[in-house]
Order: C-alpha cells, then structure tokens, then sequence
C-alpha cells in the first residue's frame, strides 16, 4: 500500500514540529489528532518503550482507518533499575514538578561518579498501518546524570542530563542541535527509512 497521509498521535507541537521537518521532503502529510479531528484516552499500560508505542499507534489507527505514528519515550538510569524508564513522566506523580523530580533523582545517586552515573533517553516510534502492518523503531541518547541542573531549553530531564561527548547538558543544546543527537530524532530518521518504502 502507498501512504499519502499520516497521522501522529501526540497533543505536543514540538513533536508535531519536528515530525514535520524531518518528513518534510517525503511528501507525506502529516496531521496531528486534533488536525485529524480524533480524541482519546489510551491507558499506557504496556511493559516496555515498543509496547506503549504500539498500543497508542494501533488504537488511533482503528478509530481512523488512516496510518499512524505513534511515540513512547522516557530516561532509564542505570543505577536506578533503569528507573524511571516507561514510568518517566508518571515519576513521583504526574503533577510533580520536574524541578523536584530531578533533584530526587541527583539524591538518589550520592556518592556516584563517572560510569556509575550512566543514563541514557529512549524513544521508540511505532507505525501502524490499516491493513494489520506495525513496524518499531527505537533510537537513543546516551549520557550521565550531572551533579546539578543546567540549561534552559528542553523540557522534562533535560537539565539533569550531561552528555559528557558534547561537554554540555542537554538542556543547553539549542532545538536543532538536540534534533540532531536526540533519542527522538534517530527514531523519526529510522522511521522515515521506513516509511520511504511505502511511498
Ligand atoms: P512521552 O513519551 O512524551 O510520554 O514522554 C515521557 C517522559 O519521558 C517525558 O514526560 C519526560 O519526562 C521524559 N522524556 C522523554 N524525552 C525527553 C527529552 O528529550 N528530554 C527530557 N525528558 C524526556
């Protein structure tokens, strides 16, 4: 089958934005699921990354019979189980701030340095198409926990999170220099190789 249009199942324009840049010589239209005129709640009850994704691609596929993308992303830190991994946004509840989140997780590795602090940002994107199809892509970010926050752009666990080969937090990338390296932006890459074969 070829795919003209395709809908991404997330509320978040920076997601929407960047989706768009990277698709943008494809062709495909992409439309967000209030541009597709779709709403629901989909209980994230998956095990891991792939499972989440899947489960948010399949249900929006269903109610629109169009082809769909979905995303599931989280930190995993290494001396933490890999905590909070699928958990991260729902990470000492949802309405905490991240201003607290983070500095609970700065606490939680005292007395670590180095490798001991190594974490790294996950992302899988999973297309789901009407005629039963998924596919999955998975990309990451790997870096450590800093030993305090820094930077003003990003969001979520991005000032806690050091990339020790760029010397930087990830809160101090600007957006296209994050798009670059990010979990994000490798999965959409790695998703669009895909989709150029139903093009
Ligand atoms: P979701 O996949 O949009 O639900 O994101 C899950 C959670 O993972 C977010 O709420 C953040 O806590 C965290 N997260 C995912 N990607 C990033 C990132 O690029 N920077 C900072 N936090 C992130």
């Amino acid at each position: 089958m070829k795919i003209k249009k395709i809908i991404f199942a997330t509320g978040n324009e920076g997601k929407m934005k960047e989706i768009r840049m990277i698709l943008a010589d494809t062709k495909i239209q992409v439309l967000s699921l209030k541009e597709a005129g779709v709403q629901a709640d989909v209980e994230e009850n998956g095990s891991t990354f792939e499972e989440n994704a899947v489960i948010k691609a399949r249900k929006f596929m269903e109610l629109t019979k169009e082809a769909v993308l979905a995303d599931d992303s989280g930190l995993e830190v290494d001396a933490m189980n890999k905590e909070p991994g699928i958990y991260s946004a729902r990470y000492m509840g949802y309405d905490t701030s991240y201003k607290i989140k983070n500095q609970s997780i700065i606490d939680r590795l005292e007395g670590k340095t180095g490798d001991e602090r190594s974490a790294r940002f996950v992302c899988v994107i999973a297309l789901a198409l009407p005629d039963g199809t998924v596919i999955t892509t998975r990309g990451t970010m790997e870096g450590q926990i800093g030993y305090e926050e820094r930077g003003e752009n990003g969001f979520g666990y991005d000032p806690i999170f050091y990339l020790p080969e760029y010397r930087c937090y990830s809160g101090e990338l600007a957006p296209e220099e994050k798009n670059k390296i990010s979990h994000r932006g490798k999965a959409l890459r790695l998703m669009k190789e895909e989709l150029k074969k139903y093009i």
